[in-house]
């Protein structure tokens, strides 16, 4: 009996006395129908926020927000299991998005005078990286602390019919100042294209509480890029001034959405680039939401020259998320940091040229806060 004592004393004295485990925390969750596991990560701040992200498409799964007395709530649209996100077309939720997010037009593009040839994935166009993008990839993790995740992947040559081995790592981290960063970078050893970000949808109500439709936006953007029928920029940068994209002062998000503007109809509501406004080269703010109810605010700060706002115009209510909520029309809002879309094809628009020796590298900040009562 003594012994089985001084045996506990022993262990407890050892247990305070080991180093904490700094690294992140994670658990399963579940298997690729390839039959690879796929690692949940968490990753926590001292104000009370929390990030779950997974090595399959690097997939943002739940980010805990508190709103303006203090209740946290989950402020990103995705799946309770792996399972919900293999499902057909993609609604691409919380995901890593390369190697090109958005579209390229007719799904080709010509570089040095070779033309590569891209899967057609969305009509005659090519979307998120085509048919096996980034958002359906394992990436490799390391986490050295409880507030940074760190994702590897290694693009082989010729993968969706880009050139080039590229080795892209995407850092998460969650900051005490209520930021999520994720810092983008890669290396190639053959000249390509490349614009990576992330697919997440947002509801500062909550997932899954409603429509988007009275979340106030403000966007930092002079001119947009308007769009043809299939989606893809006609090479125009647009000025916002007296149309429903002139978001330089908060709007209620509803405001215009389906205003009778030929470019609302195109987009079936919002699916269309911003081009920002900056200044410098550091991380400049590109877009502030503010949800009425709750009071959480969103600013997303980027050193990306441009904006993919899409208030989920494609969702129809046949998808089942989190906690088994149904996904209506406009139930999340993207605001994806990127450059424009069919940049290859748009000699006029910022390169997304990557050369071998030189570093790709960008950030984007979603900063959380919240606002007193009205
Ligand atoms: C992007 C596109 C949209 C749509 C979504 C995914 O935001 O611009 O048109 O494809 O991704 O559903």
């Amino acid at each position: 009996m003594a012994t089985d004592k001084l045996v506990l004393v022993c262990a407890l004295v050892m247990a305070s006395c080991t180093p904490q485990n700094k690294e992140g925390k994670s658990q399963p969750f579940g298997k690729t129908p390839a039959g690879e596991p796929v690692e949940l990560f968490t990753l926590t701040n001292s104000k009370g926020m929390r990030a779950d992200i997974m090595t399959y498409g690097g997939i943002l799964v739940s980010l805990k927000v508190p709103d303006r007395s203090g209740k946290p709530a989950d402020v990103v649209l995705g799946f309770d299991t792996l399972d919900g996100y293999q499902s057909n077309p993609p609604p691409y939720f919380g995901a890593l998005i390369g190697r090109y997010g958005n579209r390229i037009g007719g799904g080709r593009f010509t570089l040095n005078g070779t033309e590569y040839k891209l899967a057609q994935n969305n009509g005659p166009n090519h979307l998120h990286g085509g048919l096996r993008g980034f958002d359906k990839v394992m990436w490799k993790a390391r986490t050295p602390d409880a507030q940074n995740l760190e994702l590897t992947y290694v693009s082989k040559d010729g993968e969706e019919g880009y050139p080039g081995n590229l080795t892209a790592t995407v850092t998460y981290t969650l900051t005490d100042n209520n930021e999520l960063k994720l810092d983008y970078r890669a290396t190639t050893d053959k000249d390509t294209v490349l614009n990576l970000t992330n697919h997440s949808y947002f509801n500062l109500a909550g997932q899954g509480e409603g429509d988007i439709l009275s979340h106030q936006i403000m966007i930092n953007a002079d001119r947009f890029t308007p769009v043809d029928s299939g989606l893809i920029p006609t090479g125009e940068l647009r000025s916002v001034e007296g149309t429903p994209f002139d978001f330089r002062h908060p709007k209620a998000i509803g405001e215009r959405i389906d205003a009778p503007d030929a470019q609302i109809i195109l987009g079936k509501g919002y699916d269309h680039n911003f081009v920002l406004n900056r200044s410098g080269n550091g991380p400049e703010l590109a877009a502030k939401v503010m949800d009425p109810k709750s009071g959480r605010m969103m600013e997303v700060l980027t050193t990306e020259p441009g904006v993919q706002f899409y208030t989920g115009n494609f969702l129809d209510g046949s998808i089942r998320g989190k906690g088994g909520k149904v996904y209506g029309r406009r139930f999340g809002l993207c605001l994806e940091t990127q450059h424009f879309p069919d940049s290859p094809n748009k000699p006029n628009f910022p390169s997304v040229v990557l050369k071998p020796g030189a570093q790709y590298q960008t950030t984007t900040v979603y900063k959380f806060s919240s606002n007193a009562s009205q």
